[in-house]
């Protein structure tokens, strides 16, 4: 039976963040409260007052944790469990991009689960209790993190690898999706995690793991975010066009939410941990390519796979899967983006390195047509 679990209370809207202190008294579990931030980010974004204030008039007392980098790591992670272990907070909230609101999850379901967060990461140790009481705001328009029940966690030890922590309980309880947070964010990082969001609602649609709720978010998300995509890059102080992107963000993320990405998000992540390449341009750089492999009539393709894929061309406002690659490989090229691998520094031994590592069982199984590595080079080759 399929189902679709999402228990996050999502604030949309723009200013919606004046309603915090509304959602902490819900949620909060007595009146201390810890922030946790990218570096400076509030500060940047002119809000490191305003929430304070929010908050503190109603009684809360308010910390802040800021990590430094772009990486949710095992070690910024370990070093804030600590944190909250010892101070007693009765709320979280999580600011910033995915890596922050990560950060932030992590933080709040290690503060009522004891150890490293390697132990639940490798060793296979069970999250038993609920975490600190978590509210998520993001602060650019793609990761989608703040409805989803996972963590991306980067070990960046001498084995260098990627994981996911997740678990049911690790929800949120509340988001606040405020589209003005995101107008400060500069136009080349809102395309970005703007495609992000489009991989995302797309993988959510074409996933094996789909749902009839999930579909309903992913072709809603699809047209929203292509179509803005362009405006965000001419005009992007546009309020509509922001709100837009904020909202197409928010369904691909209640879309994946439950039927999680599949192999165009596996193959990101080496892309992103030994080339140095944004996550959301990680996943763009292969999303035509697989659209292409996906829609192909094959043996190993499920029956319904071809009609899904023209339902996705038809939300990117064309007819067939070849000319939906071929649009975002031409929006692409419009948002001054690299297409090709060779532009991000890929060469062939590149690309067995990532054929290497860019398997992740638990999202390659979803994908609507089987890859095999030899698949994958293909596709690669294709891009380079
Ligand atoms: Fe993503």
């Amino acid at each position: 039976m399929k189902t679709y679990y999402n228990p996050v209370e999502v604030l949309f809207g723009i200013n919606s963040l004046k309603n915090i202190s509304e959602l902490a008294i819900k949620i909060a579990s007595n009146k201390k409260i810890l922030i946790v931030s990218d570096k400076n980010l509030l500060n940047i974004l002119g809000i490191s007052e305003k929430v304070h204030d929010y908050l503190e008039k109603d009684g809360f007392t308010v910390d802040i944790f800021e990590k430094d980098g772009n990486f949710s790591s095992i070690e910024i992670i370990d070093n804030g469990a600590d944190l909250v272990r010892n101070k007693d907070y009765g709320l979280i909230i999580g600011i910033g991009g995915g890596s922050a609101m990560d950060t932030a999850k992590c933080m709040a379901i290690l503060g009522k689960n004891p150890g490293s967060i390697n132990l639940y990461l490798k060793e296979g140790k069970t999250l038993e209790n609920y975490g600190i009481p978590l509210i998520e705001v993001p602060t650019t328009s793609g990761t989608g993190s703040e409805v989803t029940r996972w963590a991306t966690v980067w070990d960046l030890g001498e084995k260098q690898k990627k994981y996911s922590l997740s678990d049911l309980k690790m929800y949120a309880k509340g988001a606040i999706v405020d589209p003005t947070l995101v107008k400060s964010l500069p136009k080349k990082m809102s395309v970005i995690t703007g495609l992000d969001a489009l991989s995302q609602a797309i993988e959510a649609y074409w996933s094996k793991n789909h749902n009839p709720i999930s579909d309903i978010y992913a072709l809603q998300s699809i047209p929203l975010i292509f179509s803005n995509l362009q405006k965000i890059f001419d005009n992007p102080s546009d309020v509509e066009t922001r709100k837009n992107l904020a909202f197409g963000s928010l369904l691909s993320g209640l879309a994946f939410s439950n039927t999680k990405t599949t192999a165009v998000h596996s193959v990101s992540y080496p892309i992103t941990l030994h080339f140095n390449v944004p996550h959301g341009l990680a996943c763009a750089l292969t999303l035509s390519q697989f659209l292409l492999f996906n829609s192909e009539k094959n043996v190993d393709n499920i029956d319904e796979a071809p009609e899904r894929l023209k339902k996705i061309s038809e939300a990117i406002g064309v007819d067939s899967p070849k000319k939906a690659a071929q649009m975002i490989t031409e929006l692409m090229k419009n948002l001054n983006l690299p297409t090709k691998l060779r532009e991000v520094g890929i060469d062939k031994k590149g690309i067995e390195l990532i054929i290497k590592e860019g398997f992740t069982p638990d999202r390659v199984k979803h994908n609507p047509r089987k890859l095999t590595e030899e698949n994958l080079r293909d596709i690669l080759q294709e891009l380079l």
